[in-house]
């Protein structure tokens, strides 16, 4: 289902910071240099960056944001001691790297792609505004919800078809997509089938954020009859398969988010039935 990997991922290596630049309290922008990552990281692939610190021996995942040329960026938010050092990386700098790894979104299909994301969640999403963006066949609406500050509008808005972001204020995703299903004349059928107004392209939902966010995205999502991708945030120690600490229950078995994932079908996830 999901996109075909690269087998090849070159070792670990640095990568010269480009640009740091704090969006808004404790969310950084960080463009770093490395043409393979910038060339071949397919949305929902992600990247270890690793601190300098060798106390701090587990590398620290990001989703890559966009890619221009061979410079790729990341959004993060400062959580941590990885994150705090990372956030202090000037341009010149050095931070190791290794990527991209991990399955990406399946944007094979000509459909109209919904792209539910929010709080740090909204990167992967935005890479893969970036990628339809040149898909002909194929459109992006952008559902991003935030705490506050609106701080990746302006990066999804250079790729998406149409944009919508709400916070805190005046609700969540889930009223996003609802206005979304009121405008476009679809309706919740009883038995989970979708009315589309109009028929057409199939819609696919894409989404990243808060597990609870995901949860409830996929049942909004069960309920008119949509399928949902989406990639997960699980703690890692490798990020490469070897250290099983990622696990993730399926209807295909216990997988590694890292590796299997960390795209998956929502209706593969055990223990996401609940409705919202
Ligand atoms: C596939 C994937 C993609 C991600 N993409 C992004 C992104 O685009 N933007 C963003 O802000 N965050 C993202 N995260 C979460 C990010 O990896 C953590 O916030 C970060 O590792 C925290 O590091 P720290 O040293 O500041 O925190 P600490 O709490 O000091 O970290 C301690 C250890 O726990 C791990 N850890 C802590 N929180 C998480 C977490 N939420 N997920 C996985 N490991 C964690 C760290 O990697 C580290 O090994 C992603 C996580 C995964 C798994
Ligand atoms: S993070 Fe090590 S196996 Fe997934």
């Amino acid at each position: 289902m999901s996109e075909f990997t690269p087998t090849y991922v070159p070792s670990r290596r640095p990568a010269r910071v480009v640009e740091c630049q704090e969006l808004t309290d404790g969310v950084v922008r960080l463009a770093l240099r490395d043409s393979y990552i910038a060339r071949h990281a397919k949305p929902a692939q992600f990247v270890n960056l690793y601190t300098k610190n060798a106390q701090r021996l587990s590398p620290r995942p990001f989703g890559v944001c966009e890619v221009d040329g061979d410079v790729f960026t990341l959004m993060f938010a400062v959580v941590g001691k990885g994150t705090e050092e990372f956030r202090h990386l000037r341009p010149g700098d050095t931070v190791d790297v290794l990527g991209p790894l991990g399955h990406g979104f399946n944007l094979r299909e000509d459909a109209d792609y919904l792209l539910v994301g929010g709080g740090l969640g909204v990167p992967p999403l935005i890479r893969a505004a970036q990628e339809l963006s040149g898909h002909e066949g194929s459109t992006s609406t952008v559902l991003f919800g935030y705490r506050n500050v609106h701080f990746a509008d302006a990066y999804a808005s250079r790729y998406a078809t149409q944009l919508q972001s709400i916070d805190e204020s005046e609700g969540n995703v889930i009223t996003l997509l609802d206005r979304w299903a009121s405008q476009h004349g679809v309706a919740a059928d009883a038995d989970g089938a979708l009315r589309p107004a109009a028929q057409g392209r199939r819609t696919v939902i894409l989404t990243c954020g808060p597990l609870g966010m995901m949860k409830a995205v996929s049942a909004w999502a069960r309920e008119h009859g949509l399928t949902v991708q989406a990639s997960l945030e699980a703690r890692m120690g490798c990020g490469f398969g070897t250290c099983v600490v990622c696990t993730v229950h399926t209807t295909r078995g216990i997988l590694k988010t890292c590796v299997d994932g960390p795209v998956f079908d929502t209706a593969q996830l055990e223990g996401w039935e609940a409705a919202r």
